[in-house]
């Protein structure tokens, strides 16, 4: 039996993206952002919504850019504490250790610490109620190469994504390989899919 929650924000898992952005006298700053996800493949986009009330909200408006930092499993204490303090009121990365280094393709800096880093520019904005859409259309997707797997993809294990989930509010991270996709579904037998068990 289901039972109802009601109309709230919720998927899983959401991912913990650290969105990096310059403000206007040209400050470094990071904010996780798990209201986020991929939006487009051609071109690739990516959208992040941000309250309007973040330093992060006012910055990607003036400068067009962003990027996404993706912590690991270790880097929970530092993504919650970006998440906790405004950078209008204190340099997140001198306060956690973190350099900033600003993209190859974009007015923005990135986590230089983190194992992937995707490099974005503003195409479009949305007004969503609270929250500010931000689609960025992905300039560059940097992986550090050892945690590329043999065919040169980032190696999820390795990686080690941090995941957030909502309501919960817990970080977790992910766990086993299940199967390949666009490839185990050729297995199904559609009777069983279809018809059920037949009862
Ligand atoms: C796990 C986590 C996820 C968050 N996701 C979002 C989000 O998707 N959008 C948002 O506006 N704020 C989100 N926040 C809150 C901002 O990160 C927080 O308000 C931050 O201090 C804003 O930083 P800034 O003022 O330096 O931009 C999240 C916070 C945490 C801890």
């Amino acid at each position: 039996m289901f039972q109802s929650l009601g109309a709230r924000a919720f998927a899983v898992p959401a991912p913990v993206f650290l969105v990096g952005s310059y403000d206007r006298d040209g400050r470094a700053n990071i904010m996780p952002a798990a209201w986020s996800g991929l939006c487009a493949s051609h071109p690739p986009c990516l959208a992040v919504s941000l309250a309007r009330t973040r330093w992060t909200h006012a910055a990607i408006a003036e400068r067009h850019a962003f990027t996404v930092s993706i912590p690991d499993r270790d880097m929970a204490a530092q993504a919650d504490f970006a998440g906790l303090i405004s950078g209008r009121d204190e340099d997140k990365f001198a306060a956690l250790g973190l350099t900033p280094k600003t993209a190859e393709h974009v007015d923005a800096p990135y986590v230089a610490e983190c194992r992937a880093v995707i490099e974005l520019r503003l195409l479009h904005t949305l007004a969503l109620g609270s929250h500010t859409q931000y689609i960025g259309e992905i300039m560059d997707v940097k992986v550090q190469s050892r945690y590329l797997d043999a065919d040169g993809f980032p190696d999820m294990r390795r990686l080690d994504p941090l995941l957030y989930v909502p309501l919960a509010r817990e970080y977790w991270s992910v766990g086993q390989i299940v199967a390949k996709a666009f490839s185990v579904g050729r297995s199904v037998d559609r009777r069983a899919v279809i018809g059920g068990d037949g009862s």
